[in-house]
């Protein structure tokens, strides 16, 4: 059969329909795309159709589709020994570890690898609880962290915890994120004092400082809306940890890798957690990997104690040697440069747009990690997504504008994210993208936003 062709999409359409077990909520008559093909930073469809991707697939290919570099290295590694036992030690993986330790923060120097980044957060959350002897892990509410049981039950985004029969661990515990643009406490920065920062003190207090194990939080929370925080945040996060003798862990599942224009989040605030996640741009897609690495203090512990853990595939050779082979391609290009270059260009675009698109109410980001807050009206800032309206409702593009944008979008060529329930785009390209790459996808963009304003009179 062709690469390309209306009978193959048809057919393997009929087939995922069939024999996959279909992820979040279908949408009946709105089938996902049958991917083919992948090439920097385009993708075709079965039909052959070209789209431009603006979230670097799942916010994972940094480095773009087909690049030579990984697919080479997994390929040696897979020829010189594609699998050792978890139980003996293989050198891509302690080289990886290594290299880890030296390109992380200050004191952040043992890993543990697992193969996705649920498995990196399921690993922080264990180790942190066992540090301390305390269950409790409190974090944002609205964030993801991961669909196994646990990271249901730390991740507080309510598409996950609320769906019927799921078991919720009542350990876990949620504050607000650092949303400025819509403050859960209807305050404004700097005047509120950093008041959702204290909350967390307030909740380990209300708590008890020797039941909670750890606060982890994504630095820029991805699920709460691109969510940057203001200046001062986590660094009051971390006296308030420090205080209170909790651990810190930052998920920079989404965030690592040069994402935000810095190797890793953290860097921006100067601020170092006790663990960081990782999974996503370590390997970029092309193999699977998780890591969650840890502090010195922390690795002394377990050092001692041991870690009663492991996974058949705990660093995985050719994940590893995959791994270092994209670390080693963002040093040679400079990709952290590149996305905080391309990152400001970018977000210099889009608020220029905003002169022209009404329904654009808030551009927020940092380096390639961007979001987009589409709204009724910009000044009472009323959400794209009508409120009257009920789930099946919210899916119909007739009633609801930003079902019709995404939808429009898609058709336009262009892929985007958003986050759910929301009107909030999420825009991570691949780091290598072009500004004439960009400048293309922000005028399909722009025209898809007319065509949204001009359907629903906005
Ligand atoms: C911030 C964050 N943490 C954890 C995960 C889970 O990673 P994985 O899908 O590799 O298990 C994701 C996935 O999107 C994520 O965005």
């Amino acid at each position: 059969m062709n690469q390309f062709s209306e009978k193959k999409e048809e057919k393997l359409l009929n087939d995922a329909k069939a024999y996959l077990v279909q992820r979040w909520e279908p949408r009946p008559g709105h089938e996902p795309i049958v991917m083919v093909k992948g090439e920097g930073v385009h993708m075709w469809d079965a039909k052959g159709k070209k789209y431009l991707d603006f979230i670097s697939q799942l916010y994972n290919v940094h480095i773009g589709m087909g690049n030579r570099v990984p697919i080479e290295a997994a390929k040696k590694q897979l020829d010189d020994l594609a699998y050792a036992s978890p139980s003996y030690y293989n050198e891509p993986q302690i080289e990886l570890a290594k290299k880890l330790a030296q390109i992380t923060p200050d004191d952040l120097c043992q890993t543990f690898f697992g193969n996705s980044g649920t498995e990196a957060n399921e690993v922080a959350i264990k180790l942190a609880q066992l540090y301390r002897e305390a269950p409790k892990i409190i974090s944002f509410w609205d964030a993801y962290h991961g669909s196994t049981y646990a990271m249901v039950s730390v991740g507080g985004s309510a598409r996950n915890r609320q769906a019927k029969g799921l078991s919720i661990f009542e350990e876990f515990k949620h504050i607000a994120s650092p949303y400025c643009y819509r403050c859960p406490y209807k305050k404004t920065y700097p005047e509120c004092g950093l008041f959702c920062a204290e909350f967390l003190k307030y909740t380990i207090e209300k708590e008890g400082e020797n039941t909670v194990a750890a606060f982890m939080a994504e630095p820029i929370c991805s699920w709460a809306g691109q969510v940057v925080p203001p200046d001062g945040y986590w660094k009051r996060i971390r006296e308030i940890c420090d205080e209170k003798n909790i651990l810190m862990i930052f998920d920079e599942v989404m965030t690592g890798f040069a994402r935000t224009g810095k190797m890793f989040a953290c860097e921006h605030w100067g601020v170092v957690p006790d663990v960081e996640t990782y999974a996503k741009g370590i390997t970029c897609g092309y193999v699977p990997l998780g890591a969650c690495v840890i502090n010195k203090k922390m690795a002394d512990h377990f050092n001692e104690k041991g870690f009663p853990h492991s996974y058949t595939y705990s660093g995985h050779a050719v994940s590893c040697a995959t791994a270092l082979a994209v670390i080693d391609y963002y040093e040679k290009e400079k990709l952290a440069d590149r996305a905080a270059k391309m990152g400001a260009y970018m977000m210099d675009e889009l608020r220029g747009m905003m002169d022209r698109a009404a329904i654009i109410g808030d551009v927020r980001g940092l380096g390639l990690f961007m979001g987009v807050e589409l709204v009724k009206d910009r000044d009472s800032k009323e959400s794209l997504v009508p409120k009257e309206l009920d789930k099946d409702e919210k899916k119909d593009p007739e009633k609801n504008p930003m079902q019709y944008f995404t939808d429009r979008v898609k058709e336009n060529g262009l892929v985007l994210g958003s986050s759910w329930g929301t009107s909030i785009l999420r825009m991570m390209p691949a780091l290598i993208i072009t500004k004439e790459q960009i400048d293309e996808g922000l005028q399909i963009l722009e025209q898809t936003l007319t065509e949204t304003m001009k359907k629903f009179n906005l």
